[in-house]
């Protein structure tokens, strides 16, 4: 099968010509996102292999649709970049990889909580400058903190059982699905305003969906407690940034790190240090001293990238071969588990 390849950086041709699943496949590696301009370089190609910044809205999904593409390989567990309506419509099946290593995110996210709330981000800059001094850089032990985890699917169960189990915090949780197991080592869950209110440090681990957009925004945060810390290591479009930035200049939250961020698809993965950065939201929010960003690399581990590339070409091969794409697919039906 043809597969046109796009935001193709060089260690995703590397994890992907290192599977012998890679072998029966022509892949055309590109390097352009996948836009309405860029769509044309699918031309011939059955399928179109994307990730997370790639748009695949109806005028994509359609100017791929006429140029024969019949299958999206998502290399990435979220979907909310696809539209799934049009996708049905067109006849495009629409595969991910639901799960690659869980774990690269969560551990992630844990190193990003623990940098912020110790200022180790700052102190690794400091020491370099020759600058030992401690001023500003009191933290907080996470021990006996509560922390509240929205979203418990894979990702945020095992960030909820590394704080309890590991530091020993609170856990205070959301989710559309409450997880019995969590609750067996003492999770609680709650509802969202509730967390909000009780939360030491809140932790996002679910998709973004019309219901979960700026789950964190201006009356969130007027609700928390001061100094309150949110880590983003799920999607952008769940923070209200321009929100943040105010809680950020009162002091209302004490922190925020971020793996994600709306409008990234035109930043991340790119070296722009020699660009005048235009966004004023991110400008503004790099010059806080207890902001932490970094550029969507939580899921970046030797694991996951193995993981992501054999996933995506055994979705590749079963299509190829008619079978089902089985937990892979990405419908318009529920794809939300289930833990029960
Ligand atoms: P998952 O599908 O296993 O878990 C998501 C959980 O969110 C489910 O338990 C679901 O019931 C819950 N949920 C759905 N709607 C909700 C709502 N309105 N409120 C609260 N909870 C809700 O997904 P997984 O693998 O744990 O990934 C979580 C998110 O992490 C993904 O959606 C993706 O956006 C993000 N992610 C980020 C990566 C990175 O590199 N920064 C890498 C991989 C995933």
């Amino acid at each position: 099968m043809r597969i046109a390849m796009f935001s193709t950086k060089p260690y995703d041709r590397r994890s992907f010509e290192a599977q012998p699943g890679a072998a029966p496949h022509e892949i055309l590696f590109l390097e352009p996102r996948l836009a309405l301009l860029t769509a044309p370089l699918a031309m011939g190609a059955e399928a179109v292999c994307v990730f997370v910044n790639d748009d695949l809205s109806a005028p994509v999904l359609e100017a791929l649709a006429a140029e024969g593409t019949r299958l999206v390989l998502l290399r990435c567990a979220g979907f909310n970049n696809v539209d799934l309506h049009a996708a049905q419509r067109l006849g495009i099946k629409v595969a991910r990889v639901p799960a690659y290593s869980p774990h690269a995110v969560a551990e992630f996210t844990i190193g990003l909580m623990l940098s912020l709330v110790r200022g180790i981000h700052r102190a690794y800059q400091r020491t370099r400058d020759g600058n030992f001094a401690l001023e500003g850089l009191l933290g907080f032990d996470l021990h006996g903190k509560t922390v509240g985890v929205i979203g418990t699917g894979k990702i945020g169960a095992i960030v909820a059982r590394i704080l309890s189990a590991g530091f020993g915090c609170r856990v205070l949780a959301y989710d559309v699905h409450p997880d019995p197991a969590l609750q067996a080592i003492g999770v609680t869950y709650a509802e969202p305003r509730a967390i909000a209110a009780q939360a030491d440090i809140l932790t996002l681990h679910c998709p973004l969906t019309p219901e979960t957009h700026h789950v964190v925004r201006a009356e969130t945060l007027a609700l928390a407690r001061p100094g309150l810390v949110v880590i983003n290591t799920s999607r952008g479009g769940l923070v209200d940034a321009e929100a943040a930035i105010d809680a950020l200049k009162s002091g209302q939250l004490g922190g925020l790190a971020m793996d994600v961020y709306e409008q990234e698809a035109d930043l991340f993965f790119e070296d722009l240090s020699n660009e005048i950065l235009t966004d004023d939201v991110i400008a503004r929010l790099l010059t806080f001293p207890n902001v932490l960003v970094t550029g969507h690399q939580a899921f970046f581990t030797a694991e996951a990238m193995g993981a992501i590339a054999e996933v995506t070409l055994g979705n590749a091969a079963r299509f190829a071969a008619k079978e089902a794409l089985g937990t892979s697919e990405v419908t318009l039906a529920a794809t939300v588990p289930r833990h029960a």
